[in-house]
């Protein structure tokens, strides 16, 4: 598989938490990640840059929500942000020197890695914030349930690591 998959990887409701930062942040994401992965070899470094902007800013703002409010799970979280971060980068060199397969893979890597770490990672911090705000669980308004249904079956059963997924990636750098 060189590309992303676009029946699994197009945003959803799905991917919905119910915190609406967060939620719009992990829309920005999906799209970004696919636009990389479909690419032409023309657009690649900028698609690759729009991504890495964005997932610095993303996982910034969830760590400094989880450090302002004293996220109690928040080491694990952090670090698996780090560890993302570190595989992009050293993707990198690749794509300044003209080695878009790289990029192509680290889309279809990330596609991979996403969804669990929304469920096991980014759900328990948007419930938290919800609750600190509200006084409750957020509550997920989801328009195509059956196709939701259908996501979560595909999905691990225990928390993975982001190590699993872009451990190929990191050998070649
Ligand atoms: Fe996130
Ligand atoms: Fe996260």
């Amino acid at each position: 598989m060189t590309q992303v998959d676009s029946v699994s990887f197009a945003w959803h409701d799905g991917f919905l938490l119910g915190h609406a930062p967060m939620d719009h942040v992990h829309e920005e994401f999906v799209r970004l990640v696919a636009a990389l992965s479909r690419a032409p070899d023309e657009s690649v470094q900028d698609a690759f840059r729009l991504l890495a902007d964005h997932m610095r800013e993303h996982f910034n703002m969830e760590n400094a929500w989880m450090t302002a409010t004293a996220f109690p799970a928040r080491e694990c979280h952090i670090d698996e942000h780090a560890a993302v971060m570190g595989s992009l980068e050293a993707v990198r060199p690749h794509v300044v020197v003209g080695n878009y397969a790289e990029a192509r893979r680290l889309a279809v890597a990330l596609a991979d890695w996403f969804p669990g770490h929304a469920d096991y990672l980014d759900a328990p911090l948007a419930h938290w914030m919800c609750k600190r705000r509200f006084g409750g669980k957020p509550v997920v308004m989801r328009r195509h349930i059956h196709q939701f249904i259908k996501e979560s079956s595909r999905r691990l059963p225990t928390p993975i690591s982001a190590g699993q997924h872009f451990e190929d990636l990191d050998k070649q750098a």
